[in-house]
């Protein structure tokens, strides 16, 4: 199926690159969207040479209709043991992609700068979160890549659920199929439990959510992520979980961390620049180009 009708061609130069970068042209689709919320654009998928970052993730086109069909993420040694590699699917049937339209999970089918900081904050911080991490929960996890990522990367993984609306759900089924420590599963905070999703009760070592922060096309969302996260670590004292935002206007990424902190939350901030923002023309006009990764702990 295609997303829209308007496909828009974008070609990265080395100059707006890192300069060993190779060059890279995607093909963005302009969506319509039925809410009046900022029409999304497909962004750019960077190819990033692998010495730089943990992974590469490049879209995958149909070679008649230039449409694309997938995207393809290798993780290579040291990162991983033993390369990996993985096709993800971004084209949902029909049936399942018509409700998107109808609200705002489009932006689920992507992969977003501020999870492509997060995978690279997983590598930086190996040593830190490796042996401990065993259980994996990833909130608004779209396509599933940070989960998938961790799974591969840290050895001491036994199992990631990867979550997000029942939308998305045919799509993180797909792409986790092949995978034995990764399960998807529907979860939309304010509405379901998320302690379900523990089967011992004991909750989750490490907990990510990637761009999912942002009031304008997500309402309250990030106020009921608070509630979900208070209830994380009501299960376990111990959870770390890393939340990254890529920063745009009227976002409410500041009251998100008042919140947090008059729970008893402590929130740590990391300003990881703009690198993977390059180039997107999603939210034109409000975005900052700018990418925050913040740890959050219980007191
Ligand atoms: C911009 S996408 C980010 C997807 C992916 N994490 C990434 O960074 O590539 C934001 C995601 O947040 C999810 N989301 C927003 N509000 C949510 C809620 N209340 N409950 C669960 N997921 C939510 C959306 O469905 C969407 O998949």
């Amino acid at each position: 199926m295609v997303i829209g009708d308007t496909p828009i061609s974008i070609t990265l130069t080395k100059n707006e690159l890192h300069p060993d970068d190779v060059m890279t042209t995607h093909t963005l689709t302009s969506a319509e969207n039925s809410t009046g919320a900022p029409t999304p654009i497909a962004p750019p998928i960077v190819s990033t040479p692998v010495e730089r970052l943990p992974f590469v993730i490049e879209s995958i086109h149909d070679d008649e209709t230039d449409v694309e069909t997938g995207m393809r993420l290798t993780l290579n040694p040291p990162f991983v043991s033993i390369p990996f590699n993985h096709t993800l699917s971004t084209t949902l049937e029909e049936d399942a992609l018509a409700p998107l339209f109808g609200g705002v999970e489009w932006a689920g089918t992507r992969f977003w700068a501020a999870a492509q900081q997060t995978i690279e904050v997983l590598q930086e911080r190996k040593m830190l979160l490796v042996p401990k991490t065993k259980r994996v929960l990833e909130l608004g996890a779209g396509l599933g890549v940070p989960g998938i990522c961790v799974s591969e990367m840290y050895d001491s993984v036994e199992s990631v659920i990867v979550t997000d609306s029942e939308n998305l759900l045919p799509q993180l089924t797909k792409n986790t199929e092949s995978l034995e420590k990764v399960h998807p599963a529907a979860l939309w905070w304010g509405e379901d439990d998320v302690s379900l999703l523990s089967k011992d009760g004991k909750g989750w070592d490490l907990v990510l959510c990637c761009d999912c922060i942002y009031e304008p096309l997500y309402g309250d969302s990030w106020a009921k992520l608070v509630d979900v996260l208070v209830q994380i670590f009501s299960l376990n004292d111990e959870t770390v979980a890393l939340v990254s935002c890529e920063r745009r206007k009227g976002d409410r990424v500041e009251d998100w961390v008042i919140l947090c902190e008059s729970k008893g939350l402590v929130v740590s901030m990391e300003d990881r620049g703009s690198e993977g923002c390059e180039e997107m023309q999603w939210c034109e006009g409000q975005r900052t180009g700018k990418v925050e990764v913040f740890t959050v702990v219980i007191k």
